[in-house]
């Protein structure tokens, strides 16, 4: 018996791995996180599946439900969204697992931060403006933040900044960015990214409060930084006709001319 932990994606049906739907279609338990976890997603349990909604239980309830299923040597498939890296509280389950002796998979899921990259159309990385991105977010009523990771001093690398859980705290946000960023820095919020009522707001750091109404109270993404612009970027290395690289040897006296990835 194993629980399989699997990001099920930013909100789109569709954007869960193939090897995600597979393991879900495999396990005969289901518990799935059902404040962000699309319910589409739930149709790839085997009918007669058990499927629970973990949102309005405790860590004691779901480990007591993954107990039951261990006892009964039924695996579990343990939905998250997004992907299970960044706040998903996949490790406190983990650490409770491994003390139980109950064996675990995960499976990588979509991020909230590249769907909502997807919908902007936007390379978060772009030469010449940033090559970092900052995945954070601010303190929460349940949750602080460690001394040090400040939105001030990320802001202070000039790197993209992916705020995540942080639509309420938009004007210590906007605050906290303006010195280093400029007020005229550009700033995007993605509200539930690839949902169907996902909506863009774009906006600088001086005019995002008023770009913004009330229904835009949860789940969406702050993204910050001048690559928003999507302007005033240099082309990359990659495909420059010039740059001598392995795959594209420039002449007859590059170290890649001998190369192939048979003699690698
Ligand atoms: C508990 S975290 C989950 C993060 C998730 N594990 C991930 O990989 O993105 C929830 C926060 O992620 C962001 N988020 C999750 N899904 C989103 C979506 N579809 N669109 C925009 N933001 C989303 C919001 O900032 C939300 O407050």
């Amino acid at each position: 018996m194993t629980v399989h932990f699997i990001g099920a994606g930013p909100g789109a049906a569709d954007l869960l791995t193939l090897r995600g739907r597979d393991i879900i279609a495999s396990c005969p338990v289901c518990l799935y996180a059902g404040s962000l976890v699309p319910e589409e997603i739930l149709s790839h349990c085997p009918e007669s599946a058990k499927i629970v909604n973990t949102a309005p239980m405790d860590l004691d309830q779901i480990m007591a439900e993954i107990e039951w299923a261990h006892k009964a040597g039924k695996d579990v498939a343990r939905l998250h969204s997004g992907d299970l890296s960044v706040w998903s509280a996949m490790g406190e389950q983990i650490r409770r697992l491994k003390d139980m002796g109950i064996p675990v998979s995960v499976t990588p899921g979509v991020p909230s931060f590249a769907a909502a990259a997807a919908a902007l159309g936007t390379e978060l990385t772009l030469p010449g403006l940033a090559q970092s991105v900052v995945l954070t977010r601010t303190p929460g009523r349940a949750s602080s933040m460690p001394e040090g990771e400040t939105l001030e001093n990320f802001a202070r690398t000039g790197a993209t900044l992916a705020i995540h859980l942080s639509i309420s705290n938009l004007d210590t946000v906007i605050a906290d960015l303006i010195p280093a960023y400029g007020a005229d820095c550009p700033v995007a919020v993605v509200y539930r990214a690839s949902w169907p009522d996902e909506r863009i707001i774009r906006a600088t750091l001086s005019t995002l409060k008023d770009a913004l109404d009330e229904s835009i109270s949860r789940t969406a993404l702050i993204l910050v930084g001048p690559v928003l612009a999507g302007e005033g970027f240099d082309e990359s290395c990659l495909y420059s006709k010039t740059y001598d690289r392995r795959y594209r040897p420039q002449s007859a006296d590059s170290p890649w001319s001998s190369w192939s990835p048979e003699n690698e």
